[in-house]
């Protein structure tokens, strides 16, 4: 078990496209779940995504933890999932702003457009087969980590960079509490905006 260095933006490993992974039963491939699972949760992430730990291979895990999926209404957890060779398909042109943080950019936070329900297909670590339609913020993680595997991080998919920002200086947001508590109901509120974010 091993605690995974994260690379940030500016490394080639985040530019560039991953590799398929060949044999997802491996056992170095088993390893790299496992390890990469381990500085997720490090990281009190929501998702991370291969090349983040510099492998570049195009493999990614994420889940939507219980408490997350509580804060929406049609939102239900998923539980940790492998994916690799994910193929993604938007199921509406419809797009929504979230914020959203990366582990590889850290200390900063955006609000990003991304399609509101997508299919996406792939392989488990056990070579199975998986092919789910996801909304909301299962959509979001997906789209914001299979990015990571096209050299994509989400600063390149913003379309106002004034909504970027140190995550510190949330709490000017119009709305947001003195604390900053609570910032995510009031800032959807005031700029119609799903304002939770996660870091992945
Ligand atoms: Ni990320």
């Amino acid at each position: 078990m091993a605690i995974l260095k994260i690379a940030r933006m500016g490394h080639p490993v985040l530019r560039h496209r991953a590799q398929e992974v060949e044999n997802p039963a491996a056992p170095a491939i088993r390893n790299l779940i496992r390890d990469m699972l381990e500085t997720m949760e490090d990281a009190d992430g929501a998702g991370l995504a291969a090349p983040q730990v510099h492998v570049p291979l195009r493999l990614v895990i994420f889940h939507v933890p219980p408490d997350r999926a509580e804060d929406e209404d049609d939102e239900t957890p998923v539980p940790l999932t492998v994916l690799m060779n994910p193929v993604i398909e938007p199921l509406t042109g419809e797009t929504e702003m979230g914020w959203e943080g990366c582990l590889s950019v850290p200390g900063l936070i955006g609000s990003v457009p991304r399609f509101t329900r997508i299919r996406y297909r792939g392989v488990g670590p056990d070579g199975s087969a998986i092919d789910r339609t996801a909304e909301g913020f299962h959509a979001r993680v997906v789209q914001h980590e299979c990015d990571h595997l096209d050299g994509i991080l989400y600063p390149q998919r913003m379309t106002d960079l004034s909504l970027l920002m140190f995550r510190d200086q949330m709490r000017y947001q119009p709305g947001a509490g003195a604390q900053g508590e609570d910032l995510g109901e009031d800032l959807g509120e005031d700029l119609g905006e799903e304002a939770d974010e996660e870091v992945a």
